[in-house]
């Protein structure tokens, strides 16, 4: 069944943005990161206010890795959400990165206008929408 187009939402104000990356930052020491050690941290703001946060966790059998964004995101959702405004990511780098690519699909399936913010070990911080990092995004409107 084709889902109804879903409503624009506003975009989150700065002040909650800055706490979904604080809590992105604060979920990053939670990855489970052994063979990388790259550990990343991801935060969710739902439609009703509600934040899921979560973290990279890796496996022997590297393929299966499971990046932070989609953790998070699939945390909210089993939580019942259905609709994702915002996606803070934390990375240990020096500078701001935007998900990988499987993730900006997972994101856009819940959150067609959500906006990305990224932040690092450095001072920069970067923000997107999903429609800057997925152009013409096939999603649940095209089935
Ligand atoms: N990773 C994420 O969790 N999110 C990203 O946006 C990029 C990569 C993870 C996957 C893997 O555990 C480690 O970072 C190195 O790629």
């Amino acid at each position: 069944m084709k889902p109804s187009a879903p409503n624009r939402l506003p975009p989150p104000d700065d002040a909650t943005l800055s706490q979904l990356l604080a809590a992105a930052r604060a979920a990053s020491p939670r990855a489970y990161a052994p063979y990388s050690r790259f550990r990343v941290g991801a935060a969710v703001l739902a439609d009703d206010g509600r934040v899921f946060t979560s973290a990279n966790i890796e496996n022997a059998s590297y393929g299966l890795t499971s990046c932070a964004e989609r953790n998070a995101v699939f945390a909210a959702v089993f939580a019942g959400v259905r609709r994702v405004v915002a996606v803070a990511i934390h990375t240990p780098t020096a500078a701001p990165v935007s998900p990988c690519g499987a993730c900006r699909q997972v994101i856009f399936e819940f959150g067609p206008d959500a906006v990305v913010a990224s932040c690092c070990d450095g001072d920069d911080q970067q923000r997107r929408t999903i429609g800057e990092l997925l152009p013409d995004a096939f999603g649940p409107q095209d089935l």
